[in-house]
């Protein structure tokens, strides 16, 4: 009690003011469920995902450009750890050049859907996508085994976590080169050296592939900001403390504008400030994007896809949030042109902003929002979104508030290539 009232006395002596007095208690109790974020969520369907050696592996093979048809590509090329774990560029480039913007990797272990369409309902069913994705890795299951086949380092961590790999060296059974399923172009030599191999070989690679993936999620899952000063600012409030030298004046100002008058928390809220689902903000085209259908055919491809929650490489094809999020899923006319929210908390660490990259900086975002004069290629934008009267003032009130919430990137030995895969 004396400690506190001394250390009371001291920021006061500073001249620190309580930006928590700035609020009222029906803010209090909106900014409460806003932080702390709970601890990462289980993923059942990845036995190794919290697994330290898988970790290692994951993030030797996230760094590893071998993985790629040039050599060059790596996840790192497009998730780079100097660039809040994206690019900077508005289109991802590995080996030709995406549809869409890279976004962070930062605080994913929170998502619930993984890609701006949703199409992956795991990390580790996310990972094996821009693999054989030919703009990003160009590379295929086959090769992704046999380079952990053939790299001693990787087949000893490999194999001490998930056991022995298939007799890669039987090139009868398991040809060199490229193999992966292509049912758009059946005659590509990766399909028909694919759909040559016997079904139990196929079904072999598919557990090394589903398992390249799940190692490489266990990395992801360790890639989680710091608690930041918002984090403390909420703490603060709810106890109903002095919040010195958390937020500023203006941070609060423009927290206040964005749970009240502008409405963002419509979408974005909870502590990862997102619904984790999809809307159409109205986004128009631009001249570097083709139009995308977004969640439209994102629903489709999650559950058509193999290495879903509910699929044979799942590790737990019936656990009640795999049955929650797949089961009920459907397509509506509502899916057309709409993306994921994503997290606001790494938003200031990874411009440009939207699936498209369509804007540099979070001041244009928000005068996006203010404005909503844009008209989409698909769908139409969502009701809930209306022009906004907010002053210069108020706006830029508004990006401090974003600006302040990223906290600490995660710990240095996480952000290179480990020497060795263990
Ligand atoms: C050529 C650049 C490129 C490479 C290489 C790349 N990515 Fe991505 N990544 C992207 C783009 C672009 C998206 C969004 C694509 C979409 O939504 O359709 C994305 C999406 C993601 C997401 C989803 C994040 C979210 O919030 O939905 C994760 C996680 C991710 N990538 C991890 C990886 C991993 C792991 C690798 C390596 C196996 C990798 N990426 C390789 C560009 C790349
Ligand atoms: C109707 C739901 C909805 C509301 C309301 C909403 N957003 Fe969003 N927000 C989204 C969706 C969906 C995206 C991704 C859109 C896309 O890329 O097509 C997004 C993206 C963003 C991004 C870009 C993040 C990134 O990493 O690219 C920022 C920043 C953002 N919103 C801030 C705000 C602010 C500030 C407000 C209030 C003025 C707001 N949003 C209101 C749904 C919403």
């Amino acid at each position: 009690m004396l400690r506190d009232a001394v250390i009371a006395a001291l920021l006061v002596g500073c001249g620190g003011t309580d930006p928590v007095a700035l609020l009222d208690d029906a803010e209090i109790a909106q900014v409460a469920s806003m932080s702390p974020r709970p601890p990462v969520p289980d993923d059942p369907t990845n036995r190794v995902a919290d697994d330290p050696a898988a970790a290692r592996l994951g993030q030797f093979l996230f760094f590893d450009p071998r993985l790629s048809a040039n050599g060059d590509v790596s996840c790192a090329s497009c998730h780079d750890p100097g660039l809040g774990f994206a690019d900077g560029k508005a289109l991802a480039e590995g080996v030709g050049t995406t549809g869409r913007h890279a976004p962070t990797v930062l605080d994913s272990a929170w998502n619930r859907w993984f890609f701006w369409d949703g199409r992956a309902d795991s990390a580790w069913a996310q990972a094996l996508g821009p693999v054989e994705n030919p703009i990003e890795h160009g590379s295929s299951r086959l090769e992704v085994a046999r380079h952990l086949h053939d790299d001693g380092d990787l087949r000893s961590a490999y194999e001490a976590i998930f056991g022995d790999l298939p007799p890669l060296d039987d090139t009868s059974r398991f040809p060199e080169g490229a193999a992966r399923p292509d049912p758009a172009n059946p005659d590509a030599a990766h399909n028909v050296a694919w759909s040559a191999m016997a079904e139990a070989d196929r079904t072999a690679i598919d557990v090394v592939f589903a398992n390249f993936g799940k190692a490489i999620a266990a990395y992801e899952r360790r890639l989680v900001l710091g608690d930041s000063r918002f984090d403390a600012f909420v703490a603060a409030a709810v106890a109903g403390e002095d919040g010195a030298g958390t937020l500023t004046d203006e941070e609060v100002a423009g927290l206040r504008t964005f749970i009240g008058p502008a409405g963002c928390t419509d979408c974005h809220f909870g502590p990862s400030l997102t619904n984790g689902e999809f809307h159409n903000i109205g986004l128009g085209p631009r001249d570097w994007l083709t139009p995308d259908q977004g969640r439209w055919e994102g629903v489709d491809l999650v559950l058509t896809d193999p290495f879903n929650g509910q699929g044979a490489f799942s590790d737990a094809p019936d656990a009640p949030e795999v049955d929650e999020r797949l089961r009920w899923l459907g397509n509506s006319s509502n899916n057309l042109g709409a993306f994921k929210t994503p997290s606001l908390r790494t938003a200031a660490l990874s411009p440009p902003y939207f699936h498209g990259g369509h804007f540099d900086t979070l001041a244009e975002v928000v005068d996006y929002y203010v404005a909503l004069e844009e008209q989409p290629d698909y769908g139409h934008t969502e009701g809930t979104l209306t022009r906004l009267a907010l002053t210069d003032e108020a706006k830029a009130e508004l990006v401090a508030f974003l600006e302040a919430l990223p906290g600490d990137l995660p710990s240095d030995e996480l952000l290179e290539a480990p020497p060795d895969p263990f």
